[in-house]
């Protein structure tokens, strides 16, 4: 069983590096934006809710993100452990969590931070693609698709997210980078934080993230 938090500022890598550590370890992703933004294409009223705040880049209520992100990890799918994705963003989400798994006797086993420098961030989102079938990430300057506009993974045609827009990538940046560090504190006294350099290479990213998941994988045997 391994529970593991993927920390980083908007654009640093979370969704691509979350699959990894999921094959690594064979749990599922639970992604906190891919939940919210289920529920503004299913037009429910949590989407209606989150759509107002994600639009113009701030967080989602704690209150109503928690409710719903805990309901996500009771599900059946989590008991073996999960990636966490996106969750928690501020210290509330971050404490919330730990109540609610030791409830259920389980912990953070780590939380891995990958760190990338604000400037690169906003290059980074203008050049993202992501697909509409699974949200696969691509990237036009780093990680391009072979076929332009088209998945390599499964042939759906890849758009660019409403939130990726540089003006309200800038308000992301500006309103979500001091909660993420109050977050990068709770588990850096809780003890169970990693660091890995964003900037590198994907792949160098990857096996970054894998080795600094060492306890947690024993946790998980
Ligand atoms: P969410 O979907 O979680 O967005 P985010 O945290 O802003 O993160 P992103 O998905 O934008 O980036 P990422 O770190 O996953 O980077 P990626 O791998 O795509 O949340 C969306 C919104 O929902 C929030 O703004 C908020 O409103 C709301 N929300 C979500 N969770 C919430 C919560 N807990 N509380 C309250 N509100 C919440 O990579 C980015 C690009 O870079 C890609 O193009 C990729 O190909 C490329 N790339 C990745 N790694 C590298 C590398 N090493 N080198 C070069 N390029 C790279």
């Amino acid at each position: 069983m391994a529970v593991i938090v993927l920390l980083g500022a908007p654009g640093a890598g979370k969704g691509t590096q979350a699959p990894v550590i999921a094959d690594h370890l064979g749990v599922p992703i639970l992604g906190s934006g891919d939940l919210l933004r289920a529920a503004v294409a299913a037009g429910t009223s949590l989407g209606r809710e989150a759509d107002a705040y994600m639009s113009r880049g701030q967080l989602v209520p704690d209150a109503t993100i928690v409710r719903v992100f805990l309901d996500r990890l009771e599900q059946a799918d989590a008991t073996s452990g999960a990636v966490l994705d996106g969750f928690p963003r501020t210290r509330v989400q971050a404490e919330a969590l730990d109540t609610a798994l030791a409830e259920a006797g389980r912990r953070v086993d780590r939380a891995v931070l990958v760190d990338v420098p604000t400037e690169e961030l906003i290059s980074r989102m203008a050049n993202r693609r992501i697909c509409t079938a699974n949200g696969h990430v691509y990237n036009l300057a780093s990680n391009p698709p072979e076929q332009p506009g088209v998945c390599d993974l499964d042939g759906s045609e890849l758009v660019q997210r409403e939130d990726d827009r540089e003006e309200t990538v800038r308000a992301r940046m500006q309103q979500q980078i001091p909660p993420l560090l109050d977050v990068v504190d709770h588990y850096r006294r809780n003890a169970v934080l990693a660091t890995v350099d964003g900037r590198l290479p994907i792949e160098a990213v990857s096996e970054a993230v894998i080795a600094a998941l060492t306890p947690a994988d024993e946790a998980a045997r």
